[in-house]
């Protein structure tokens, strides 16, 4: 296949669109701004040829597409991903260009977004990389993540929204529009169903249809419906047996019929394995970086399809007219804002983020916040505090301007009022791969460890600097670089690599003031040292302030307010896919049963009665908070408001993160325990009251009905709880709900 326009960038033909205010009376209608999109499209497709319109279809490029170069169409350019813009790799290799001008703001990952509970930020979040996309030329940026946390093994959690479907929703809304506003396409991903990482490119997943609608689809539904996302990406694993790429129910009934959605629906990179059924079942553009473009499965072979009659080239131009939805929609034709790069306003989000996302799980004997009139010495010990990790973990690593690491964030605050020591501790394992795969397309894998005399060495320098300072903080966890939250794997197990628990409690045997930092994207067994450490902080990972953050949280400049988007549970044996055997996960003869059902993360926790080690929407404060008035009102027959008064009962200013779950008591089909259905921040000075108000509509109430093939809401009495978490209700109070006649 010809490829039309082969210049390395949108601009040379961007130039032939510009200028737009000066065109003559016979400029083509496509470029005539005063028209809707839709009306330039329809100009726009009877111009091109087949060829023109195969190549808009599919990959000419590992992140590029399209291009007709006689037209004025610039290529669609898509770049990773969720937390910032990635570095420039080669136009068909992945090793990167090495370039100086490639460098961005690494925002915080999807899981440390998510437990900020804030929308708002989520916004300011979509925004900074839509703005950072715009000034390197990306049209479309591969993000959010929004998989549902089903395991807590998965590589890439730390990536995704967490484990419910309506705080993901929220957090995927804010961020889509932040970005889109900014003239940046957002294409959420991976849909749907991409819950492991093991065996990802061809697991099939047998999950039941309330499941699918109730737990796994909402936040995608939300992120088209009213994130309005101009792009999807298809998941690599197959649903019902189809490729998600080409799975008609998923892309065709559910998306495209049900959603109504307009935008374009994108292979993950490789993830299209037959023409046709990519071809009728919804895909309309095939990206990845395997075999030659003109072998794509949506290129040649296409090509030929429609030329022999095989496909109606309808079929073709609903596909191109997609696609070009996506270059409208970033400006790519009529000029695009300039955005900008690395300023302090994106670091200033970035730190917001961290900041926001950080979660107390513990803090017995106020050790935190750190005095500095009391404390004269800290030592800070741990591999994790010297290291960054925004570069790490796959397709959404970035090559970061600035990355402040957990050291120098405290140096940076607290090393003009006391003695700051850095031990190592340990030394996580580092995973290595061949440069070259063997004969079968397998690249060896090498693991560098520290031998046993190393690490006994680092652990006994950490317990001596440990001895010798008024209080310790351990900066512990999981490292990407040890193939631990990293795509492409999952972990197995739940433990702290390279001997950090027997570390931690032989240090609180040294000095009991010891506070541990978990940077980690994911849960970790806490079993053998949580009980005598008197303070933890879950910090995740934190992007480019991560350090600046992490200090301002352990000094008292600002008092935590992050709550957990996921249950940690205290072993896998307590988790539904640790019940289930190997074929709830990871899946026998490549099919994984999503048995569990409704019951994933809390709503499993809940149901059976299990207590997990901290329940999602935990989250202490340096504040306490004290509710009262919970008051619901109906509004409709199948829709309320719910207020209630919070007042800071502490001696802080700080913020709350206020959760409403509903129970469904009376329901005639399964419902999990208790489910969240709104939540919102209120930041409040000490003895402050304010009313927060949440409002509850026919969906928060309603279950998938299989059989109706549509929303259900039996009317009865519902229990409305408020709370600080989902297993610290503060408020109950009862709401009368009438059956509703549609539910949306
Ligand atoms: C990942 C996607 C990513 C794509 C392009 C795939 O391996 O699953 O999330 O956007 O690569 O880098």
């Amino acid at each position: 296949m010809r490829f039309p326009c082969l210049l390395p960038c949108s601009a040379a033909v961007l130039s032939l669109a510009a200028p737009l205010g000066s065109r003559a009376a016979d400029t083509p209608r496509y470029l005539d701004t005063s028209l809707s999109v839709e009306a330039r499209i329809d100009d726009l497709i009877p111009r091109l040829t087949l060829d023109e319109k195969v190549g808009l279809v599919h990959a000419n490029g590992l992140f590029r597409s399209g291009g007709v170069e006689r037209l004025g169409i610039p290529y669609l350019w898509t770049d990773d991903g969720p937390q910032g813009v990635r570095e420039e790799v080669g136009l068909t290799s992945w090793t990167p260009l090495m370039r100086t001008d490639d460098f961005a703001t690494a925002l915080p990952p999807g899981l440390t977004l998510a437990a900020t509970w804030d929308p708002e930020l989520a916004q300011a979040c979509g925004k900074v990389i839509g703005e950072e996309a715009c000034i390197r030329g990306k049209n479309v940026i591969l993000g959010p993540g929004i998989n549902i946390i089903r395991t807590p093994l998965c590589g890439r959690n730390y990536d995704y929204y967490g484990e419910d479907p309506w705080l993901s929703g929220r957090i995927a809304v804010g961020y889509i529009k932040g970005m889109q506003g900014e003239q940046t396409v957002a294409c959420v991903k991976h849909f749907a169903l991409n819950n492991q990482e093991t065996e990802r490119g061809f697991v099939d997943v047998d999950v039941g249809e309330r499941a699918l609608r109730e737990i796994y689809l909402p936040a995608f539904e939300a992120s088209i419906k009213e994130g309005g996302a101009m792009a999807i990406m298809a998941a690599y694993n197959r649903f019902r047996g189809d490729f998600c790429a080409q799975n008609d129910e998923l892309l065709d009934v559910i998306l495209k019929g049900e959603w109504g959605f307009k935008g374009g629906v994108i292979s993950d990179w490789g993830g299209t394995h037959d023409t046709k059924l990519a071809v009728t079942h919804g895909l309309d553009l095939e990206m990845g970086s395997r075999g030659k473009f003109e072998d794509f499965h949506m290129a040649k072979a296409f090509r030929d399809g429609v030329l022999n009659g095989t496909y109606p080239m309808a079929l073709l131009d609903d596909k191109v007219r997609r696609d070009l939805r996506m270059l409208f929609a970033s400006g790519a034709i009529d000029g695009r804002k300039p955005g900008s790069l690395n300023t302090p306003a994106h670091l200033k989000v970035a730190e917001q983020i961290a900041e926001e996302g950080i979660v107390l799980l513990k803090n017995d004997g106020g050790l935190l916040p750190i005095d500095t009139t009391k404390v004269h010495s800290v030592a800070v010990i741990g591999e994790d505090a010297v290291r960054k990790f925004a570069a790490g973990a796959g397709s959404a690593g970035v090559k970061a301007f600035r990355e402040v690491t957990s050291l120098e964030g405290i140096i940076a605050r607290a090393a003009k009022t006391m003695n700051i020591t850095y031990s190592e501790g340990y030394r996580q394992p580092e995973v290595h791969f061949a440069a070259k795969a063997d004969i079968a397309g397998v690249r060896k894998m090498e693991v560098i460890e520290a031998s046993p005399e190393e690490a006994q060495a680092l652990s006994d320098r950490a317990v001596e600097a440990a001895k010798a300072s008024d209080m310790v903080i351990f900066v512990g966890g999981l490292m990407h670089r040890a193939r631990a939250d990293d795509e492409g794997s999952d972990r197995e197990d739940l433990s702290l690599p390279a001997h950090q628990a027997e570390l931690i409690a032989r240090i609180e045997a040294a000095n009991p003031r010891t506070v541990v930092v978990l940077i980690a994207g994911s849960p970790v067994e806490m079993g053998q040292w949580l009980p005598s450490t008197p303070s933890v902080l879950q910090a995740w990972y934190g992007g480019s302030e991560a350090g600046t953050a992490l200090a301002g949280i352990l000094f008292g400049d600002v008092s935590p307010s992050g709550k957990l988007p996921c249950s940690f549970p205290k072993s896998m044996a307590d988790t539904p896919t640790g019940q289930g055997g190997a074929r709830a996960y990871p899946g026998v003869d490549h099919v994984v049963h999503y048995d569990e059902g409704l019951l994933v993360g809390y709503r499993w926790y809940d149901t059976k009665k299990i207590e997990p080690l901290f329940p999602f929407g935990f989250g202490l404060s340096y504040t306490t908070f004290a509710y009262s008035n919970l008051v619901a009102t109906s509004t409709g027959p199948a829709s309320a408001t719910v207020t209630c008064d919070i007042r800071n009962s502490g001696s802080r200013a700080a913020t709350e993160v206020v959760q409403l779950y509903i129970h469904d008591g009376h329901a005639s089909v399964e419902r999990p325990e208790k489910e969240l259905k709104g939540f919102t921040r209120v930041t409040l000075a000490p003895g402050e009251t304010r009313t927060v108000s949440l409002d509850l509509n026919a969906r928060s109430f309603a279950f998938y009905s299989p059989e109706k093939h549509a929303w259900s809401v039996e009317p009865g009495s519902f229990s409305i709880l408020v709370g600080s978490s989902s297993r610290d209700i503060r408020a109950t109070t009862d709401l009368s709900i009438a059956a509703a006649a549609t539910v949306n």
